[in-house]
């Protein structure tokens, strides 16, 4: 039987679209807009480089190759202008808004820059697609909105009070999308990302995400530190999971349309276990992990465990996560080996 992920995919081929993919030059974007060209897609891209690269669009062209890299529109530009939002949803039937600041402690060191990023320029996007009335909007919510609740599994209608400055302008982010439905019938799909790891992610840098990070810190024979006593567990999700939720969700009609959804597996790793996986994984690609981790505080604004109930997405979307953490692991290893040495 074939899933509702091959029959979107399938539908997509024979009648390609054009999307827009904002933050295209960053880690999602690009694995985005990679599948999207794979599937002969038309897509426009906005990105103003804040801290995604060159290299990666370089990549995506390496791999599709020039046929498909044709029917890609690259738009340098920040989605803090409208102007700018308005002229990449021009003509466009699907967006995927992808482009913000991530980063817990980014957005504790600079929140009006996250503030400025996240909120303001989400809502400038809003506007365009709701302006150019767009077929389907889809935007980059974040696990981090379950903030303080304790419950486990997370499931998307109990959320706590946020427990950082990016936490709360992802919440600001749904609370918008909800009130330009009541109040434009502009409808959207806000995808819950947890823990999102793979090709292109940036392992460089103060705000780099843990699993780019300590593979990296492997590779180079460096420390690899653990905030806390490496018992915080996360959902850690293989970024084709969450391309897969895009796509799906673009698509979606009747009651899959304008929607929030948990995007992960609905599984729990943690940081030791995790360092384990690692270790393992890089034994195998050649590479021998002799040191121990360093372990030091818990980093604030952290929450301490994580996983999602995806049962939303499935029932709704018919989204079915196709790789575990151990799965994308082992796909996205040789990406690790080959570019972060
Ligand atoms: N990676 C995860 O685990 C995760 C988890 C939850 C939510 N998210 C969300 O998913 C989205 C993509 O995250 P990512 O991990 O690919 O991060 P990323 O930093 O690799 O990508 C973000 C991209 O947005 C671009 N961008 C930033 N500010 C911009 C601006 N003002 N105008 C235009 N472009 C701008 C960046 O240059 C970058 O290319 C973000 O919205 C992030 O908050 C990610």
């Amino acid at each position: 039987m074939t899933t509702k992920y091959e029959q979107a995919k399938a539908e997509l081929v024979k009648n390609p679209k054009t999307w827009l993919v904002t933050g295209c030059a960053g880690f999602i974007g690009s694995n985005l807009l990679e599948t999207l060209l794979g599937l002969d897609q038309y897509v426009v891209g906005l990105d103003n480089f804040a801290t995604g690269y060159q290299h990666n669009l370089d990549e995506v062209k390496n791999t599709v190759g020039s046929g498909q890299w044709g029917r890609f529109t690259f738009i340098e530009g920040d989605i803090r202008h409208l102007d700018t939002c308005q002229k990449a949803v021009l003509d466009v039937d699907y967006v995927l808004h992808q482009a913000a600041l991530g980063s817990v402690p980014r957005s504790l060191a600079d929140p009006i820059l996250t503030n400025d990023v996240n909120i303001n320029g989400f809502l400038n996007m809003l506007v365009a697609a709701r302006d150019a009335k767009v077929s389907g909007f889809v935007y980059a919510a974040s696990s981090s909105t379950y903030g303080d609740h304790p419950g486990l599994p997370k499931v998307e209608d109990r959320i706590g009070k946020p427990l950082s400055p990016y936490a709360v302008t992802k919440y600001v982010n749904e609370l918008y999308a909800d009130v330009f439905s009541r109040s434009y019938d502009f409808n959207s799909v806000g995808l819950r990302y947890f823990n999102v790891f793979g090709k292109r992610q940036d392992p460089n840098g103060a705000y780099a995400a843990v699993i780019p990070k300590w593979i990296a810190s492997m590779v180079r024979n460096e420390d690899v530190l653990i905030n806390g006593d490496g018992e915080t567990s996360r959902d850690f999700c293989f970024v084709d999971n969450a391309v897969q939720a895009n796509i799906l969700a673009a698509v979606a009609h009747g009651e899959g349309a304008n929607q929030i959804y948990n995007v992960a597996v609905n599984a729990r790793t943690s940081l030791n276990e995790l360092h384990r996986y690692l270790v393992q994984a890089l034994a195998t690609h050649g590479v021998a992990v002799d040191k121990q981790p360093v372990y030091r505080d818990f980093r604030a604004g952290d929450v301490r465990h994580s996983q999602a109930d995806i049962s939303k997405a499935t029932n709704l979307l018919g989204y079915q996560p196709l790789y575990d953490v151990l799965q994308g692991i082992e796909v996205a290893m040789p990406w690790y080996t080959q570019f972060l040495r």
